[in-house]
């Protein structure tokens, strides 16, 4: 009792160390990453045939194989994974969180440990932006419901001005000499994919600054309209008196 605790205490302290909370072995693994509700394949890394092989998640097993008897699935992957008898290769389909774990081939010739990592599926990020004097601060937001780990995401940015250039960060300031027109992106990157948003700077010019132009729209609108009605008030009268004026001249001379 007193060792397994220990061991387990030990293997916690591992597990913080390697950020999985998996066993020694995952330490050296680079994982293998799946998205929920989507498809994984484990392949074999060098390949070698043979005439059953056993695949096991920790110690339970997923899908056992020989020539004899066939495949056959176990717990909650029966139905639900799919094993390449050439090569070894072993797909799972419709993953759930629970799926993420350690996972074991093990045929006559030797075995090979996987480490599975489950990611949620990345969502669009979210641009905001506030300005302070003449600066202005854009953040990338990762949604709110997202349940992932923050920690596999990264960023990146694009946009005319050079600040974009190399910037890895979830924050883009831009200065009073930067072009306020322009459009700037940020994408956002797991190690399954990646999701782009963008927005213009000119949304973020609070309203104070373009209220002028706001009223001179209208202005400029009202001062058609009001040319227009003068002219109207103008024109059919001239047209009607120097009309009859012509029609009543013309024959007379
Ligand atoms: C998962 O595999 C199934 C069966 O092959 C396929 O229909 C489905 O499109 C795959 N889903 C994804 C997200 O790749
Ligand atoms: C199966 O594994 C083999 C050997 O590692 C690899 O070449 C092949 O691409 C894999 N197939 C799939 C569908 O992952
Ligand atoms: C095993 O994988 C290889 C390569 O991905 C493919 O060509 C072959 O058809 C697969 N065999 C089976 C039995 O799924
Ligand atoms: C995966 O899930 C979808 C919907 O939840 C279901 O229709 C489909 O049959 C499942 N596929 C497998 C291989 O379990
Ligand atoms: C942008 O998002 C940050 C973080 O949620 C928040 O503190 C800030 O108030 C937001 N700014 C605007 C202008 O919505
Ligand atoms: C704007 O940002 C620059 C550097 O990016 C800084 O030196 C300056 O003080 C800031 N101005 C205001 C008003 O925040
Ligand atoms: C950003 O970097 C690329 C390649 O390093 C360069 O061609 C481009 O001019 C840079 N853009 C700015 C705005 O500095
Ligand atoms: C995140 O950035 C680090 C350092 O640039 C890099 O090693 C890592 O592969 C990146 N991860 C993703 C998911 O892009």
């Amino acid at each position: 009792m007193g060792a397994g605790s220990t061991k387990r205490w030990a293997l916690a302290v591992l597990g913080l160390v390697c950020v999985l909370p998996f066993d020694f072995i995952s330490c050296d693994i680079p994982p293998t990453y799946g998205v929920v509700n989507e498809n994984v394949t484990l392949s074999p890394s060098n390949p070698k045939s043979f005439t059953e092989v056993l695949w096991k998640k920790g110690k339970d097993k997923v899908i056992e194989w020989d020539e004899k008897y066939g495949p056959r699935d176990y717990g909650p992957f029966k139905g639900r994974v799919q094993l390449n008898t050439t090569f070894g290769n072993l797909t799972i389909f419709n993953l759930t969180s629970s799926d993420e774990d350690t996972y074991e081939i093990e045929y006559e010739t030797g075995k090979e440990t996987f480490v599975l990592q489950i990611l949620e599926r990345l969502p669009d990020p979210i641009l905001n932006c506030s300005v302070i004097d003449e600066n202005i601060t854009v953040n990338c937001l990762i949604p709110e419901n997202y349940d992932g780990n923050p920690h596999l995401i990264n960023y990146s940015w694009h946009c005319p001005s050079a600040q974009c250039n190399n910037s890895f960060g979830s924050v883009m300031y831009f200065g009073k000499n930067d072009d306020r027109s322009q459009n700037v992106q940020c994408t956002i990157h797991d190690p399954v994919y990646k999701r782009t948003s963008s927005i213009d700077l000119t949304s973020c010019i609070p309203r104070e600054h373009s209220r002028y132009r706001y009223c001179l729209i209208p202005a400029v609108g009202l001062t058609v309209i009001v040319l227009i009605v003068i002219g109207f008030l103008k024109c059919p009268k001239n047209n009607r008196t120097k009309g009859l004026g012509d029609t009543g001249d013309t024959p007379a001379r």
